[in-house]
């Protein structure tokens, strides 16, 4: 028995095959590497003694697929594989529902192919759009994505809907992630963003680290405590725990679910960049600047459905997001870059 990971030598990707390597899972990897290096997988070995089989290929090659599916007893598939930017998505959008919409499908088909029905699905925050009200709970209204990274998630959980419902064999788990941040403790693996970032945690990080002069603080006059925008940020360690509980409650309750994944607590630009500077004992120099277009004032989610469905909350404090950040930052100034 074995989990086909897609994406998996990926930011979120990384952090979940080694939590399934470290409680015995065994694990098999299919990635193109277009936005990841396998060095993550290697340090995902080093840390655990194990190692799972990689192919480095692509999800939207039926061919690969099927020799996965044929050459391993693969019993369920948790899809990180995707394209993630959204100012790319804006330039290139038919490329994010080839890789995002497309390859989901390919996936599908090939999984019904082989008979193989249990489906975890890496879907954001980013579905609910501009939120009518906080928290947003699983049942808050989706839609007017502002760009093609969120339709592609919002087109692929409606495929996924329409699919149950025609194939009731199945069992699918939406979880809606809100803002992952931090790195295993290790400092071995982490986020690795490739050129200037465009996400607040990874471009704090190379502020202090010397690598870019100071964070654009993007609005002080949105309506929140301190003008500057709100998110609920979670540990990617919290998130990987998160798959495993899904895998866990897969067979249970609903054949199609769909579960945020956040801490229900939001924080300012601002707190993230107090909390870093203790972490790191940096200065963290920034600018207020105007608001980045697409953006919003703030967004975090009522996380109770997981805890009932999944038994599963966040357990790590924004201190601990930013000392892991840091942790990874500073013994990987460049990331797996060497
Ligand atoms: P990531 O880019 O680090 O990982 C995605 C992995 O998928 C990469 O290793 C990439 O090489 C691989 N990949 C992309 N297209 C592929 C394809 N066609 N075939 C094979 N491999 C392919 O991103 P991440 O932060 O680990 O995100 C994982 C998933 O979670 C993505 O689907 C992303 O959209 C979703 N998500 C991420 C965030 C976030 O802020 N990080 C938030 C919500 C949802
Ligand atoms: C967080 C806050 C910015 C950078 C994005 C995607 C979302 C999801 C997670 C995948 C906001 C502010 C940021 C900077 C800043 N990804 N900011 N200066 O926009 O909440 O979510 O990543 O699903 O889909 O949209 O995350 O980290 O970019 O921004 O002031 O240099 O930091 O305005 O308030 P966001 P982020």
């Amino acid at each position: 028995m074995a989990i086909l990971v897609t994406g998996g030598a990926g930011y979120i990707g990384s952090h979940t095959v080694l939590t399934l390597l470290e409680r015995g899972d065994d694990v098999v990897v299919i990635d193109n590497l277009s936005n990841s290096s396998q060095k993550s997988l290697d340090r995902v070995a080093e840390l655990t003694g194990k190692k799972p089989v990689v192919y480095i290929d692509n999800i939207l090659n039926r061919d690969a697929l099927k020799t996965i599916f044929s050459s391993h007893n693969i019993t369920d598939v948790i899809h990180f594989a995707g394209l993630k930017s959204v100012s790319e998505s804006i330039k290139e959008p038919l490329a994010y529902y080839e890789n995002n919409v497309t390859g989901t499908q390919v996936l599908l088909n090939e999984m019904l192919a082989s008979g193989v029905k249990h489906f975890i699905f890496s879907s954001s925050a980013t579905v609910y759009g501009n939120p009518e009200k906080i928290p947003l709970s699983e049942q808050s209204r989706t839609g007017d994505c502002t760009n093609p990274y969120g339709t592609s998630k919002l087109m692929v959980e409606k495929i996924l809907a329409d699919f149950s419902r025609a194939q009731p064999q199945f069992r699918i788990t939406c979880l809606r992630y809100f803002n992952p941040v931090g790195a295993h403790p290790s400092g071995r693996i982490g986020e690795d963003p490739g050129g200037i970032p465009n996400n607040l945690v990874p471009y704090i990080s190379q502020v202090a680290i010397g690598k870019l002069g100071s964070v654009s603080v993007y609005g002080n006059d949105y309506p929140t405590p301190d003008g500057t925008g709100v998110r609920d940020y979670i540990h990617v360690m919290d998130l990987a725990t998160g798959h495993l509980a899904a895998l866990d409650s897969v067979d249970k309750g609903a054949a199609y679910k769909i579960i945020n994944l956040g801490t229900g607590i939001g924080y300012s630009v601002i707190n993230l960049i107090e909390a870093f500077e203790k972490a790191s004992q940096k200065k963290i120099s920034y600018t207020i600047v105007g608001r980045r277009p697409g953006d919003i004032a703030e967004c975090w989610s009522d996380p109770s459905l997981a805890r009932k469905e999944l038994g599963w909350v966040a357990t790590h404090s924004l201190d601990e997001m930013m000392r892991d950040t840091w942790n990874w930052q500073k013994n990987n100034p460049d990331g797996y870059k060497v």
